[in-house]
């Protein structure tokens, strides 16, 4: 099966690279092997604003277009929102999105 590998930057700068398979979000991925600073709550309803990272920028137009309920829950997030806040849940791990960087707020509650 393809995969992808990603990679999440903590805020205190740890990394931590994961090999994904593709077809699930990166928050999934995120939580399948117990990365911190992802918290999930809603287990991807799009309810809870506690899968937010901050994309790093070469791969932000290789992300599916955000909805209106996605830009509505990222007023909810615990870190501050930035032009290059998203929820995790909505970003479905592709082949393009290989090497995805993103950077985890400081809390998500
Ligand atoms: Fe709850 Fe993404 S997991 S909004």
């Amino acid at each position: 099966m393809a995969k992808v590998t990603i990679h999440l930057v903590a805020a205190n700068g740890n990394e931590t690279t994961l090999e994904c398979a593709l077809g699930q979000s990166l928050m999934q991925a995120a939580i399948a092997s117990n990365v911190e600073g992802i918290d999930a709550e809603c287990g991807g309803t799009m309810t809870c604003a506690t899968c937010h990272v901050y994309v790093r920028e070469g791969f932000l137009p290789k992300l599916p277009i955000m909805t209106s309920d996605e830009d509505s829950m990222l007023d909810f997030t615990a870190s501050l929102r930035k032009a290059n806040s998203r929820l995790s849940c909505q970003i479905p791990l592709t082949e393009e999105l290989d090497g995805l960087t993103v950077d985890l707020p400081e809390t998500q509650t």
